[in-house]
């Protein structure tokens, strides 16, 4: 059999200790895929004493990680320790630099500086792959990249933050308000240990900036996604949602139009019959919809040793068959600068606002929406809450500038009480 493809592992966490399980338990299975063995010569982390679960003695350690992927005894740099900077970001570059191709895991390094790296991939004659780095064991990348090629792509969409779905789905489950959910979430390590990553759809916003660029040839443009976490979303959204027969998903979308590309990662409404709106706990689902398939609906574990390091492997399964593939899919310098659209396509949108139970309160809450052109399709006061009515509206289809004109005019109403919570729905 042929020259092994040896690899150096930096980060030996729940990712980097899967992947390495993986090499050791699968070697021949690898082997007989791959034409030639796949091994590991070093491995690199904070702390070398650590039981990790698997037996690391016969790999050399280095406590650099630069210094691990510069080693003339590896062929791919594994980079699996997070961080947008840092070591990651400094490893990679050294790896790069010296040739090395390399596999990530790391969406927020990739959101931040993915052009700059995938041009020094390219400039060095090297490859930088990621397929773990969105929505985890969902083979999503080599599905637009290989599979779809033949496609223009019109939209690209997904739940992509399992924590995030988990909460939402319990939420409405159990009938549990946020907090609780929240803390039971935490409780039980779903939570990255900067909580607001999840539920700030930042971590979600990473996965569609790279998620869009590979499926619009764009750059890589995290500052240009719009961004709402999930942290407003009351019990009583969930209720009034599904009373109507949808689901509230924290629903990234990505769509290239003649007003450019729209990046949005929001909690949407979506129908509670389709399939993102069947997506339960904390699975994935991405929607990918090209003009000839139409659509492809791809689910799968999101997060987790095992399908992180299943997509991990995949990408090294490539570079060790020699299948090399640019790291948003065509060449670093043909990825156009994107023109983020200035608005968002029109759509229906859910309001929800607590307004003063006195007479004439409605009648200047319907005066503001009219006056920004937003029209009313449905419309229901629910409950009486000491003085204050909760009211739910569901507009026609309107532009997020019309709406946010409206939520302003509102503000400055005496009758309505705290901001008003608009969510989109989404057509799915
Ligand atoms: P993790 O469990 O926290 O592991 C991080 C590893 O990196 C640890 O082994 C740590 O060493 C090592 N590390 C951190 N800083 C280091 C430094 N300065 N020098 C050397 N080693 C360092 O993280 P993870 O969950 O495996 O995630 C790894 C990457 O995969 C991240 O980019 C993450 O976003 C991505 N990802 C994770 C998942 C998931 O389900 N976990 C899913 C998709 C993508 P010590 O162990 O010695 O502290
Ligand atoms: N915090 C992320 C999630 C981990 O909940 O999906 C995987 O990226």
């Amino acid at each position: 059999m042929s020259t092994p493809l040896r690899l150096g592992i930096a980060g030996l966490g729940t990712v980097g200790a899967g992947v390495v399980k993986i090499v050791r338990q699968k070697g021949n299975l690898l082997a007989d895929r791959a034409g030639c063995p796949v091994t590991i010569s070093a491995v690199s982390a904070r702390d070398k004493d650590k039981d990790r679960g698997v037996t690391l003695s016969q790999y050399a350690w280095e406590d650099a990680p630069v210094a691990l992927a510069t080693r003339d005894d590896i062929d791919v740099y594994v980079e699996l320790m997070g961080g947008a900077d840092g070591p990651a970001k400094a490893s990679v570059e050294a790896a790069l630099k010296a040739g090395k191709d390399v596999v990530t895991a790391n969406k927020a390094m990739l959101a931040h500086h993915g052009q700059m790296l995938a041009q020094l991939a390219e400039d060095h004659g090297a490859v930088l792959r990621f397929e773990a780095a969105v929505a985890g064991g969902i083979p999503v990348i080599k599905a637009l990249t290989e599979g779809l090629a033949g496609n223009d792509m019109d939209r690209v969409m997904g739940v992509m933050n399992g924590t995030c779905n988990y909460i939402l789905t319990r939420m409405q489950s159990a009938g549990l308000p946020y907090a609780e959910v929240f803390e039971e979430a935490n409780q039980l390590g779903y939570l990255e240990a900067d909580p607001t990553l999840d539920v700030g759809g930042i971590d979600a916003g990473h996965k569609l900036a790279l998620l869009a660029s590979v499926a619009f040839g764009t750059q890589v443009d995290f500052a240009a996604v719009e961004l709402e976490g999930i942290e407003r979303i009351t019990i009583d959204d969930i209720t009034q949602a599904a009373d109507m027969g949808y689901r509230i998903k924290l629903l990234g979308v990505a769509q290239m139009s003649g007003r450019g590309l729209e990046q949005r990662m929001s909690p949407c409404l979506v129908p509670a019959t389709s399939p993102l709106g069947q997506l339960e706990g904390g699975t994935n689902m991405v929607v990918l919809e090209g003009d000839q398939v139409e659509q492809v609906v791809l689910r799968g574990p999101g997060a987790g040793e095992g399908p992180t390091a299943s997509a991990v492997m995949g990408d090294v399964m490539d570079i060790a068959r020699g299948f090399r593939v640019s790291t948003f899919g065509v060449p670093a310098g043909s990825l156009s600068e994107t023109t983020p659209a200035k608005t968002a396509t029109p759509a229906p949108y859910y309001l929800r606002l607590s307004l003063e139970d006195k007479p004439g309160a409605l009648a200047k809450l319907a005066s503001v929406l009219g006056d920004a052109g937003v029209s009313i399709d449905r419309m229901r006061q629910y409950r009486h809450d000491a003085g204050a009515a909760p009211i739910l509206i569901v507009t026609h289809k309107t532009t997020r500038d019309a709406l946010d004109a409206a939520i302003t005019g509102m503000d400055r109403l005496d009758v309505v009480k705290d901001a008003p919570v608009a969510l989109r729905i989404e057509t799915v």
